[in-house]
């Protein structure tokens, strides 16, 4: 199979942003977005379909196994892990890859998420006492321990900037697992913190539902979380 992928590069933070197009041949049924990247790297040297010399192109990845989130990125409009996403199920004729936009980016497709991990540090969101993991795959704790922190419910929401008050749902997925398990009298700052930085700036429209890679039903866990953290009386 022939394929044109249409990459958004940038050198670094400081510099301009330009698309670049390179064709790619491969057999490969399963070939995802990963590989292609993985394999236009390993030309040597890389050229562009007009024959232009090009830059190795700068992307992250880790498990490749849609584990980790490292590879999140924007292809063909639609925030979604690269190592995810069969070429030869997209339809469009030229696959647009680009990086998530709602962080800064530090080169091509390489984006600084950290907000994501200060967000959490603000809510504070970790456990102080040794757990039990839960064995209930249908239950609230299991489903809230599957975030990856990959970003692409921030991408899709219309509600989130980098930096504002309002965290989104890669913060309200963790939180929703602390909320659930602690005493009521250890989660009042916690209860106050979603308030402030979920409950408050989330339109409930849940856009983000259908975009989590990791399949996590948000609505279940964002029902219950804001019955938690506002109906004081009974939890
Ligand atoms: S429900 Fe809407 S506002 Fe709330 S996190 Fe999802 S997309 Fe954003
Ligand atoms: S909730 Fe889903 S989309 Fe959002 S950060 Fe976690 S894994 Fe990614
Ligand atoms: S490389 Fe880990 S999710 Fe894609």
């Amino acid at each position: 199979m022939k394929y044109n992928l249409k990459i958004l590069r940038r050198k670094s933070q400081e510099d301009s942003p330009y698309w670049q197009t390179f064709e790619l041949e491969t057999d490969l049924a399963e070939a995802t977005a990963a590989t292609a990247l993985t394999l236009l790297n390993q030309r040597e040297p890389l050229l562009t379909a007009d024959g232009h010399p090009a830059r190795k192109i700068l992307w992250d990845c880790s498990c490749l196994q849609k584990k980790c989130g490292a590879c999140a990125m924007v292809i063909c409009g639609r925030p979604q892990l690269a190592c995810n996403v069969r070429l030869s199920e997209i339809k469009e004729k030229c696959i647009t890859i680009e990086p998530l936009r709602k962080f800064p980016v530090i080169a091509d497709l390489i984006v600084d998420r950290s907000i994501l991990f200060r967000n959490l540090m603000t809510i504070e969101s970790w456990l102080t006492e040794d757990t039990e993991a839960s064995e209930d795959k249908d239950g609230i704790l299991y489903e809230a321990s599957r975030c990856l922190q990959c970003g692409c419910c921030l991408e899709i929401c219309p509600n989130f900037y980098a930096g504002s008050s309002f965290f989104g749902m890669a913060s309200m997925v963790p939180v929703s697992r602390l909320l659930e398990e602690l005493p009521r009298d250890k989660k009042k700052e916690l209860k106050k913190a979603y308030r402030k930085h979920v409950y408050s700036g989330c339109g409930k429209s849940l856009a983000c539902r259908d975009i989590c890679p990791a399949g996590i039903d948000m609505e279940k866990l964002l029902v219950n979380s804001n019955a938690v953290a506002l109906w004081k009386w009974f939890f």
